[in-house]
């Protein structure tokens, strides 16, 4: 392994930059060269890089985003985007490629692996926290802080006002952001894609409440349960409750990773360089049960990552 090229692509996560310190730094360790292609696949497409090393990722470990920018790139999803990416790898005879990624960039990995003889690893990053195989992404833990941060302060006006208050976190696609957010929240309602919801459940659970004292609620909701505003509209109509809607948007990508992130981010950079000192090829680093290992690409992305619904179950509990 002599150069080592690391991407950062699709939606940024807090402590992406902690995997790229990580990663520059153990290669520099190992006598590796590395170059950080910029601005995610669309650098790939356009031999756009930088050469990293020890010294140009002082002073990012706290830093949330990616120095090295990110973009979701379509033409990466072409034969003739994927074609021109294993060209610039061959051209600046790249040995590994190490993706930082959420689960579309996994897929993206897995797409080039095709095209390239470059050995590919993929480091899950995601606010999302969707990628198949690992039970944690880069990036969660510090989303989940700071969207509980938001929710604690909406609690005090919900509490004042005696108000129900529906909180949307990101998450188009999958519920774990919102899952896990609930609950530690202390959500009365929790509403994620993967669950098809009953509006008249909803009001009933809120009656309920209110019957037994409960004088403000929280519902916790994922971006893609869709229409959050007209939900709120009418639980509005349908309950005795004042409703507002708070929808959190783009601080929860943003800010500095918590120690766990960095930790996960230290960890899976170490792995990487590992399983490429090793000679092995297309793979996802991963947490499972406490430890880290890898799978392959493919399986990561021919598999979707399930919601663990008796969390669901034990918020509802844990609401009444
Ligand atoms: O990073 C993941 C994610 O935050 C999703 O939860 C969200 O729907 C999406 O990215 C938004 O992406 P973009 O900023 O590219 O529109």
């Amino acid at each position: 392994m002599k150069k080592l090229a690391i991407v950062t692509s699709g939606g940024d996560a807090p402590g992406m930059n902690a995997a790229i310190r990580a990663l520059v730094r153990l290669g520099a360790w190992n006598g590796i060269e590395i170059i950080g292609f910029e601005r995610g696949w669309e650098g790939v497409i356009r031999n756009r890089f930088r050469k990293l090393d020890s010294r140009a990722v002082s002073g990012i470990l706290h830093l949330g985003g990616t120095i090295l920018r990110t973009s979701r790139c379509e033409e990466f999803r072409t034969r003739e985007g994927l074609e021109k990416a294993a060209e610039t790898l061959a051209a600046n005879e790249v040995d590994g490629l190490v993706v930082i990624g959420g689960d579309g960039s996994i897929r993206g990995a897995h797409a080039l692996s095709r095209f390239t003889d470059t050995s590919i690893i993929a480091l899950p990053a995601s606010i999302d926290n969707d990628v198949y195989g690992t039970d944690e992404t880069i990036g969660f833990d510090t989303a989940v802080n700071t969207a509980l941060a938001e929710i604690n302060k909406i609690r005090d006006t919900a509490v004042s006002h005696e108000r129900t208050f529906i909180v949307e976190v990101m998450g188009r696609k999958r519920g774990f952001l919102a899952l896990e957010v609930g609950l530690t929240a202390g959500a009365e309602i929790i509403l994620v894609p993967e669950v098809k919801f009953d509006k008249e459940k909803i009001y009933d659970t809120l009656r309920k409440n209110a019957a037994k004292g409960k004088r403000s609620s929280i519902i916790v909701a994922a971006e893609g349960i869709g229409e959050t505003r007209k939900l709120a509209e009418d639980i509005q109509r349908n309950v005795n409750t004042e409703v507002r809607l708070s929808v959190l948007g783009y601080v929860q990508r943003g800010g500095s990773p918590t120690a766990r992130s960095r930790l996960l981010a230290n960890l899976f950079a170490e792995k990487a360089i590992d399983l490429l000192l090793d000679g092995h090829r297309g793979r996802v680093v991963v947490l499972q049960k406490g430890g880290v290992t890898s799978i392959s690409l493919e399986d990561s992305c021919s598999n979707q990552k399930p919601l663990n619904i008796d969390l669901l179950k034990l918020a509802e509990k844990l609401a009444t």
